[in-house]
């Protein structure tokens, strides 16, 4: 039986045509600089967000903390959503790499305004309180369902950092998603934050890395945090040409997964044990059973009929769709969701 995988955008296969340009890539030793692949991407990457330079990193979890590092002293505050990425599933990076404490708000699925920014900072003239340093904001939401935030609040939020003395980091791993939701170009988002991370290893379908955004200055202190973390890699090449075919060729069709997600939200919404569904705009479907229901059990179900999805809390099941994930596929999950009693 054929698996149909859910559980993650992130399980991706490269494509033939991914591959065949990835054994093609000229590779040399990207810590010395010299790999023309990662040089491209970075570059490509920067100017598609009117930024100055990029780093091109291992993973997300990599270049959201080496942010917060830049942006950070030991004792500061980092401002950001309950759901945030770089709060619950990095591993405790914040504590470990930056020494800052966090102030966690309750959003809007992970959204928040800039009030509750302005309401949440620190006064710096008591010595008794972490002097607030960043805010970091996440672009779509995964725990919120893949949601989009709103762009002129995001400039709202931005107004409200220059006036308080504020960073601003994107963790844009799916920011992809979100451009292409609402039809916003990468120039709109660059010109917002101080720095921003994007991921080539989710929709995109790159079997690995990510890219952190910024100033000449930011980058230039990132590359040797990249460094002292571990992830300075040498004929890296070969990924970053995966990165290059992926932003030349895998942004548009995103479409079509937000299009299957919307389908599979619809059905579900029809079925009487799944209590509710959070809205759907992206490629992420989050939904929870009724009262009673096994997490476990539910899942068991979905395996033993080759779906392999994943659980985001009691009674709250995920999907998410890509570019591995055909209408077949879909179909033949749906069936299975019906199934259940
Ligand atoms: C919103 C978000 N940010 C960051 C990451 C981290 O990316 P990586 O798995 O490459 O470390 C993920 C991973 O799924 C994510 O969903």
């Amino acid at each position: 039986m054929a698996t149909i995988d859910v559980r993650s955008d992130t399980v991706t296969r490269p494509t033939p045509a991914m591959l065949s340009a990835m054994m093609a890539a000229r590779v040399g030793d990207d810590v010395y600089g010299e790999d023309e692949n990662v040089n491209a991407l970075q570059q490509k990457a920067a100017a598609m967000f009117g930024m100055e330079a990029g780093l091109f990193c291992p993973s997300g979890t990599m270049t959201n903390q080496i942010a917060i590092k830049l942006h950070t002293q030991p004792g500061d505050e980092v401002i950001c959503d309950e759901l945030a990425h770089t709060y619950l599933y990095e591993g405790g990076g914040i504590a470990f790499h930056s020494g800052a404490s966090v102030r966690t708000l309750r959003g809007a699925n992970g959204r928040f305004t800039a009030e509750h920014v302005r309401d949440n900072v620190n006064r710096r003239d008591d010595a008794h309180l972490p002097w607030t340093r960043l805010v970091a904001v996440e672009n779509t939401v995964n725990k919120g369902g893949g949601c989009c935030w709103d762009l002129d609040e995001l400039r709202r939020i931005r107004t409200t950092c220059d006036e308080l003395g504020l960073a601003l980091h994107l963790d844009g791993a799916r920011l992809w998603n979100a451009l292409v939701a609402r039809g916003e170009s990468p120039r709109d988002h660059g010109a917002i934050f101080h720095t921003i991370s994007i991921c080539l290893s989710k929709g995109l379908g790159a079997p690995t890395g990510s890219l952190l955004l910024g100033s000449r200055e930011h980058i230039g202190r990132a590359h040797r945090l990249r460094k002292l973390m571990g992830g300075g890699m040498r004929q890296a090449g070969y990924i970053a040409a995966a990165g290059l075919y992926a932003l030349e060729n895998h942004v548009d069709r995103l479409g079509a997964d937000h299009a299957k997600s919307r389908h599979v939200a619809d059905e579900l919404r029809t079925v009487p044990y799944i209590a509710s569904v959070l809205p759907v705009e992206t490629n992420i479907v989050i939904f929870h059973l009724a009262d009673g229901l096994s997490t476990e059990a539910y899942l068991r179900h979905l395996a033993e009929r080759g779906i392999r999805a994943g659980s985001m809390g009691r009674q709250t099941i995920r999907f998410v769709f890509h570019l591995d994930v055909s209408d077949e596929q879909v179909d033949a999950l749906l069936s299975a969701v019906r199934a259940f009693h």
